[in-house]
Parts: structure tokens; C-alpha cells; sequence
């Protein structure tokens, strides 16, 4: 404003990005890809690979890995480096790239890029299929999870391996709506990130709305977005029945890809589904 001074360093512009329904979880990867694999626990990444690499050995044998919404590729890389041939697919651009720069990094290479796991061919086969992170539960209507689980099958040898890594939204029906601070992170470039969950769910139609505001603030520039997305909430029951039916045999259940972690429907975090491809 004219003959006001702008006091330095504190003030800052807010730039609005989207508004109920407006934005989907794809424009939330987009806007946190960058920071994506810093602003979960630490511990999901080695955990999940001790997990898959003994699981691997117990049922395999498995050489060859594909997983069809592979991310920043954070949990696939160790399984890399330890020798196994992983490929990925993912929907998101930007998460690709942030797979590509960890891939760079860590001096490794591997066939990553974009395909969508409702519609997904190559032409081969793999020992194993990983679906990880919640990917699965964006699987609203029940051709896209026919259509992923035929994907999964079309893709794995008889016999192979899938590995569904679901989030337990069953374990929040004693609470079903509730607002919390999901994320509160500061990066060594000096960009905070705080993402607030403001959760709600659908029971009658299985549907967990999941909902974040999300601010990014670079200098005294401060993104702040709104973004929703519809989830189907699994039990063990209901994704058990869908696996048969689509040419899987459940094999083994657990609470989270931690060595040991027991599945408890009220308590555990994630649901994990071992199945193989009749
Ligand atoms: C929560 S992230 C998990 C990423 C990774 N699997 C992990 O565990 O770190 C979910 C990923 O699923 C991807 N995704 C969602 N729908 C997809 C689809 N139809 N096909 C392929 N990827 C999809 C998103 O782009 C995102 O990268």
C-alpha cells in the first residue's frame, strides 16, 4: 500500500491452491513430492525392507520384483540394492522424478516410469507384485480394484507373490472423524511443511474421506493447499473374499511390514495382505 513500508523478512505472500474438490491426491503428490520421503516415520523404510526380504526368502524364491504404484521408490531401493530386479510404475510425475533423484543418489539404476496400475501391461512376468503405501485404498469403485488385482495376476508367474500394504481405516471407527496435526516438518533448505488431517468416514458405503490442509512455506512465499480424496476402507474379511475371487490365495496377514507385527483389526496401523497368484 502506497506509503506503507513492508517491515523485511516478515511478511509473507499466501498463495491459494485448491479448495473442496477441487484437488485430488494427485496434486497433493505433486506439491510434496520433493520432501515426500521425509515427512513419514524413518523407520517405515528399513523396516519394510528387513520385512520384504524375509518374506521373500520364506515363500520365494523371488528375483524379480514389479510395484505398480512405487512412489519416490524409497522402500524399493534397499531391495535393489541388496540385488533383487524391482521395476516401478507410478501415476505421478513428480513422484517419478523424486524416484529417478533417489536412484541417482544412491548410484543405482532400474526401469521406473509412469503407468497406472488399473490398466498396466508389460510384456512379463515378475516373482513378485507390491502394491505399498496405501496406493490400494485410492481403489474407490470396484472395477478399478478388479482391474488393479487383474493387473497384479496378468503380471506375476504361478505361484508369485502379491503384497498389498493397506491403511487400517477400520481401526478409526471408535473415532471416525478427527482432525490432527499430521506432519510438522522442517527441511535443511529451510522449507517448512505442516500437513493437518481432517478425516471423516462414509460406513454405510465404506468410504473413509480423507482430507488434508497442507501449507509449504519457502521464504516469505507460503503455499497453502486444500485437498480431498475418497478411500475404501478394507477388513481383513471383505479383501480376503475380493482376493479369492480375483485369483489369489491369502497367505499371510499382518499389522504392518514390521518382522512379527500381528494384525489386530481395532489396533493395527496398516492392513498386510501376502497372497499368491493361483
Ligand atoms: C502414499 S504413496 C505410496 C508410495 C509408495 N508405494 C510407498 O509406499 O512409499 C501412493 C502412491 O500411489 C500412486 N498412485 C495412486 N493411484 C495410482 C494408480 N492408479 N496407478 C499407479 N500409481 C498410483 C500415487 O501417485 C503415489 O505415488
Amino acid at each position: 500500500m502506497k506509503g506503507r513500508r513492508r517491515s523485511s523478512g516478515s511478511s509473507s505472500r499466501v498463495q491459494f491452491l485448491g479448495s473442496e474438490r477441487g484437488r485430488s491426491h494427485q496434486a497433493w503428490y505433486g506439491l510434496l513430492a520433493d520432501y515426500y520421503d521425509h515427512l513419514y516415520d524413518p523407520r517405515r523404510v528399513p523396516s519394510a525392507y528387513l520385512f520384504l526380504h524375509d518374506l521373500f526368502r520364506r515363500r520365494g524364491p523371488v528375483t524379480s520384483v514389479l510395484d505398480i504404484a512405487c512412489g519416490t521408490f524409497a522402500v524399493d531401493l534397499p531391495l535393489v540394492k541388496r540385488g533383487y530386479e524391482v521395476v516401478g510404475r507410478d501415476l505421478s510425475e513428480p513422484m517419478l522424478r523424486a524416484a529417478r533423484r533417489n536412484l541417482r543418489e544412491a548410484g543405482r539404476s532400474a526401469d521406473v516410469a509412469h503407468g497406472d496400475m488399473r490398466s498396466l501391461r508389460l510384456p512379463r512376468t515378475f516373482d513378485a507384485v507390491l502394491c505399498l503405501g496405501t496406493a490400494f485404498n485410492y481403489l474407490v469403485e470396484p472395477a478399478e480394484v478388479r482391474n488393479t488385482l487383474a493387473t497384479a495376476r496378468r503380471h506375476l508367474r504361478h505361484g508369485g507373490l502379491l503384497v498389498l500394504d493397506l491403511t487400517n481405516f477400520a481401526s478409526f471407527l471408535p473415532n471416525p472423524k478427527n482432525v490432527r496435526a499430521e506432519t510438522d516438518y522442517r527441511d535443511p533448505d529451510g522449507t517448512q511443511i505442516a500437513v493437518y488431517a481432517f478425516n471423516d468416514q462414509d460406513r454405510a458405503r465404506n468410504v473413509h474421506h480423507s482430507r488434508f490442509i497442507t501449507l509449504v512455506r519457502r521464504g516469505n512465499r507460503i503455499r497453502l493447499a486444500f485437498d480431498e480424496s475418497p478411500m475404501r476402507i478394507w477388513t481383513k474379511a471383505d479383501l480376503a473374499k475380493v482376493l479369492e475371487r480375483e485369483g489369489f490365495r491369502p497367505v499371510e496377514w499382518w499389522g504392518r511390514m514390521r518382522l512379527g507385527a500381528r494384525y489386530a483389526p481395532r489396533a493395527s496401523p496398516r492392513l498386510v495382505s501376502v497372497s499368491r497368484r493361483r
